[in-house]
Order: structure tokens, then C-alpha cells, then sequence
């Protein structure tokens, strides 16, 4: 009843902002993403009768929040396995700052829903997988799978239709990233962030309304493995969705002066020849995608920025998977 798995973070190149069923984690619209190799959360899962679930994140153990979204995905795991009396031990560890504001959620829920399943007796493909940690946070669904992942939005209420699969696995173009680790005022929550933008923002449906063109043009960039395609359309899905963001009354401004002075880098070193791009999330940080063979240089222009706290640089990531069982 014990077991332990590993899984990546994933970052959209085309996002994911707004859903159609909150307690679901249902999207509004279809994304992509790339999986990260640097960002990992290790989480062992063992289920023990008569007992409370506890998480622990970084030996810090955790209520509301945190505890609430993996309870979203061990419910129906404990359903399924037929283990009602029985609460989950979770000990969970992200080998990347935490606190830096990286997004920890994705490649958490993924791998503990790949642990929790495991450690319960359920022996479940992929694509179940994929659905089962999307109920614990959206973006997590694309984490069970390296390389690029596609998230469709599906239609069905149940949201049975709506898991994540992979589109090439991360020998297919060997990209590579560097996270610029901006400070900033604590973030809002994506969760309250993008009801209230959906709620708010008349930018909300135009920027919905982009996202299958979006899609559609990525996945070609992906399979004619153009990085200028894929930079121009990276770059306008990230604007738009902070364009929507702000445009929410209040608005959400999770871009800070930093991150724009990144952007500006960012459009200079590709003008003067790098094979760059950026994208954002609701946070201040920056990831600069890099053309195979342009990271080093990337980092050495980005590192001159005084103002970034850290750079993170990683290839892409591969599957969720069972480390120990
Ligand atoms: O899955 P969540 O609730 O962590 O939301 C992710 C939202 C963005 O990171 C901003 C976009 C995305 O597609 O990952």
C-alpha cells in the first residue's frame, strides 16, 4: 500500500486561463505545454486504515489548500479502490525553490496521483491518470506526460473527454529553457484568478475565442519543427491571456517591471540573431524557450540582468513514472 513516483512541471506555450466547471477543473479551452526536466516533485503515497490524510510538502505539513486539492484526487481513488476507511500518508519534495513562486501544483498533483493510484492496487493508463490529476489542478493533467502534452477542453459534463495526451515525447526537438526567478508580491491563486477574470474581463471570451487557432498553429510549428512559429505564437497566447488578466475589474497584474525588462531582452536578443522566445504565468517569473544549441548564450545575455534572482535552465522532461512500489 506504499508507493513512490516522480513527475515534472510543465510549462503552457499555449495557456490555459478559464474554466468551464470550477469543482471539475474543467477548461474553458484546449492548451499545450512543454515538460521540464529541472522541476521535479518526488511524492510517496501510502494508504493506512483508520487514519486521517496528512500531506507533507518539504517535511512542512499542510492544511486547507494543499490538503483540499489532493483529496480531489484521492476521493475517487479511495472509491475506486474500495479503501473507504483509509487515509493517505503523503510526504511530497520539490528539488526547485517552492517559495520562489515556481509552479509546484503541476507536477505535484501529477505525481501524486500517479503514487496514490499505484499505492492503492489501480493499475490506470495514461490518459485515466491524466484525468484523475486534473481534478487536483488543471495543469497537472499535461504533467503525467514528457515532451509536449495537448489538453482538450472536451464536452461532456462528466469531463470524462477532457484529459491531456502527448504530442512528441522530448527526444523529438530537444528544446531548452531558462527561468528567469523574479521576486514579486505574492501572486493570486490561478484558480481565483481565473474565475474572477472570467467573471470581469471583456477580453475573457475574444481570448477564449483565440486559443483553437492557437492550438492549431502550434501543433504545425510542432510537427514542421519551426521555433519561429512557435515563438510568435508562445509569445501572443501569453499577451493575450495577461491582456485578459488585465483587463479584469480590479485587475490582475502578475507581470512585474522585472519581468517586462526580461520581455525587452528577450525581443533584442532575437533581433540581434537568438532563437528565443518567452512565455509567463500567474506569476512575475519569465521562461525563455531556447532553439537546440542557443541556451548558453541565452543564459550569458540573461545573466547580465542584475535584477533577475536567479536563472534556472533545463531540457525537457519525460513521463510521470514510479520510481519505488
Ligand atoms: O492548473 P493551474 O490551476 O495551476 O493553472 C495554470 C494556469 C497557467 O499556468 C497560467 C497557464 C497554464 O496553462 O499552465
Amino acid at each position: 500500500m506504499k508507493a513512490t513516483a516522480r513527475a515534472h512541471a510543465n510549462i503552457a506555450l499555449v495557456k490555459y486561463w478559464g474554466k468551464r466547471d470550477a469543482v471539475l477543473n474543467l477548461p474553458a479551452a484546449g492548451s499545450l505545454s512543454a515538460t521540464l526536466a529541472a522541476m521535479t516533485t518526488t511524492t510517496t503515497v501510502e494508504w493506512r486504515s483508520g487514519q486521517p490524510d496528512q500531506l507533507f510538502i518539504n517535511d512542512q505539513p499542510q492544511v486547507g489548500g494543499a490538503l483540499e486539492k489532493a483529496r480531489r484526487v484521492l476521493d475517487p481513488i479511495r472509491q475506486e479502490a474500495q479503501l473507504s476507511g483509509a487515509g493517505a500518508l503523503i510526504r511530497s519534495e520539490n528539488d526547485f525553490p517552492t517559495a520562489a513562486g515556481l509552479a509546484s501544483s503541476a507536477s505535484g498533483l501529477a505525481a501524486l496521483t500517479v503514487a496514490a493510484a499505484k499505492s492503492a492496487g489501480l493499475a490506470l493508463a495514461p490518459g485515466p491518470l491524466s484525468a484523475l490529476a486534473r481534478r487536483g489542478s488543471g495543469s497537472a493533467c499535461r504533467s503525467i506526460f514528457g515532451g509536449f502534452a495537448l489538453w482538450s477542453a472536451g464536452t461532456r459534463p462528466d469531463g470524462e473527454d477532457s484529459s491531456a495526451v502527448c504530442l512528441h515525447g522530448p527526444e523529438y526537438w530537444p528544446l531548452e529553457v531558462v527561468i528567469a526567478v523574479v521576486s514579486g508580491k505574492k501572486a493570486h491563486g490561478s484558480t481565483e484568478g481565473m474565475l474572477h477574470t472570467a467573471a470581469t474581463s471583456p477580453y475573457h471570451a475574444p481570448f477564449l475565442q483565440s486559443v483553437d487557432r492557437d492550438l492549431e498553429h502550434a501543433q504545425a510549428a510542432l510537427t514542421e519543427r519551426d521555433f519561429a512559429l512557435l515563438g510568435r505564437v508562445a509569445e501572443r497566447s501569453c499577451l493575450r491571456m495577461h491582456a485578459d488578466m488585465l483587463a479584469a475589474d480590479p485587475a490582475l497584474c502578475y507581470l512585474q517591471p522585472t519581468s517586462w525588462r526580461v520581455i525587452d531582452r528577450v525581443w533584442q536578443l532575437r533581433a540581434e540573431g537568438l532563437e528565443i522566445f518567452f512565455t509567463a504565468d500567474a506569476g512575475p517569473n519569465v521562461k525563455v524557450f531556447c532553439a537546440p544549441g542557443q541556451l548558453n548564450a541565452a543564459q550569458a545575455a540573461l545573466s547580465e540582468l542584475s535584477e533577475i534572482e536567479t536563472l534556472i535552465s533545463s531540457g525537457l522532461g519525460g513521463d510521470a513514472e514510479i520510481i519505488d512500489a
